[in-house]
């Protein structure tokens, strides 16, 4: 099976290394140079991964008749429509059915007409002025999101981020003054909880949910400091996580199977990776954002233990016809990215990097090259996450001490890591905050 990738990052690297262990033959357009994914691509192309004509040029020379798209950027910008107007299939969705994740007011709106579960409170705004109204007539803490695409980074907290009613302003003055994500701003109430990631594959109708996730956003250890893209992630050997019951993990997959049907309902079904992350509160799972493609990291951590072939499971996702069982390893993974120095705030790019595959392996990890380029034939690191490693093991204790070992054979002198994440001191932290919170 010939199949379009699109995307140079980490999670994109996974994915091609699951397509590739499935016998897929893989034509990956990036805009930079990913050596992971090159090294497994029949061929690629570094281009913009929004620029549609030549994605499409490019799918028809090869005569691919499957894609999968990485990014949401090329989503928004309607790469989808334009391929499968092509003949080639999709595992991934349309530019209406993405808006699930380009457009919150959009997402926030479908959970609202639909009765489903887990919705918070939002009101949206096109102006400072009435979003200055709106918080004299509210009494809870809330949080302000850029209505668009922000890679991960528009939001911020009130009690964290936002310490006053001024910082509050501030913020959102900002946002419309800069114009960040485009279309306005978003006030929503603040949930209180622990995070968590469900993600499944969906068909248009038809879902089957992968490992839960843990991501952790904040740049630095102990949770502090700015949102990132994520900074890395784990799961658990039983694919729950160790703060999230059976229960409470089949709430947030029938929110999602909720979502799919509303859209199926609204004339977008969705195609593709859909990627729900929950914010677990005494009263269950909260919607924090729906996505329109996998997490990164949280890709590196599942696709990982993916047994089932990633290349059947796009082919069935695009053809609208997901059947049988999806398989995972009953292992546990840690994942932690490595990024070069002021990342979150502002990144020093234009490193060298290296990075000895061969160790890594021998560690027990895997390592996903992400947004790294090639600079007169060094590879050096660019602006965001430059390589994400995955230590794999039955507990997540020991996946961690395999992601610890590996990283020393990940080599940059301009780099940071978050140690904590995957810690018995993080996870029992996290445990500890949710049973205080149930207790209370
Ligand atoms: P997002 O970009 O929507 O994933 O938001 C980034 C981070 O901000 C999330 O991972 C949460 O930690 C936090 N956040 C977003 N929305 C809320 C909310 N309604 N309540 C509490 N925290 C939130
Ligand atoms: N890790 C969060 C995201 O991919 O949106």
């Amino acid at each position: 099976m010939k199949i379009l990738t699109v995307g140079g990052g980490g999670r994109e690297h996974a994915a091609v290394e699951a397509l590739y262990r499935s016998g897929a033959e893989i034509y990956s357009v990036m805009k930079n140079f990913n050596p992971g994914i090159a090294k497994r691509s029949e061929k690629y192309l570094l281009c913009s991964e929004k620029d549609c004509e030549k994605i499409c040029a490019f799918a028809a020379e090869n005569g691919v008749r499957y894609a999968f798209i990485g990014p949401e950027a090329p989503l928004e910008a309607g790469l989808v429509d334009e391929l499968e107007k092509a003949g080639v299939k999709c595992a991934s969705p349309s530019k209406a059915a993405a808006r699930i994740e380009t457009s919150k007011t959009f997402m926030r709106e479908l959970v609202k007409k639909y009765g489903i579960k887990g919705n918070l409170d939002f009101a949206h705004f096109d102006n400072a002025a009435d979003a200055e109204k709106y918080l004299g007539t509210i009494d809870h803490e809330i949080v302000v999101k850029p209505v668009g695409l922000t890679g991960g980074k528009g939001v911020k907290v009130q009690g964290e981020h936002l310490l006053s009613f001024e910082d509050t302003m501030e913020y959102i003055n900002e946002i419309f003054n800069y114009n960040i994500g485009g279309a306005g701003v978003i006030l929503e109430e603040r949930a209180v909880g622990e995070e968590f990631t469900q993600m499944v594959f969906v068909d248009g109708k038809r879902i089957v949910p992968m490992p839960l996730v843990q991501d952790h956003k904040r740049a630095y250890e102990g949770d502090v400091g700015p949102n990132t893209g994520g900074m890395g992630s784990y799961t658990d050997g039983n694919h729950l996580l160790p703060f999230v019951t059976e229960n409470e993990r089949k709430e947030a997959v029938s929110i999602i199977q909720d979502i799919v049907d509303a859209m199926a309902e609204e004339g977008c079904p969705y195609r593709g990776t859909m990627y729900g992350q929950f914010m677990l509160t005494v009263s269950g799972p909260k919607i924090i954002e729906i996505n329109a493609r996998f997490g990164d990291p949280e890709a590196m951590n599942v696709l990982t233990l993916l047994e089932t072939g990633f290349a059947d499971i796009c082919r069935m996702m695009a053809d609208g016809n997901l059947e049988g069982e999806i398989k995972f390893a009953k292992k546990a993974t840690v994942c932690k990215y490595v990024v070069p120095k002021g990342y979150g705030v502002k990144s020093e790019p234009g490193h060298r990097i290296d990075v000895d595959e061969e160790s890594v392996k021998k560690c027990g990890a895997a390592v996903y090259y992400a947004n790294v380029d090639m600079k007169d034939g060094v590879l050096v690191t660019g602006t965001s996450r430059s390589v994400g490693v995955v230590g794999v093991a039955d507990t997540i204790e020991e996946a961690e001490s395999n992601c610890e070992k590996a990283l020393k054979f990940v080599k940059c002198d301009a780099v940071f890591v978050r140690h904590d994440i995957g810690t018995r001191a993080l996870v029992r932290k996290r445990v500890d905050h949710m049973n205080s919170l149930r207790s209370a």
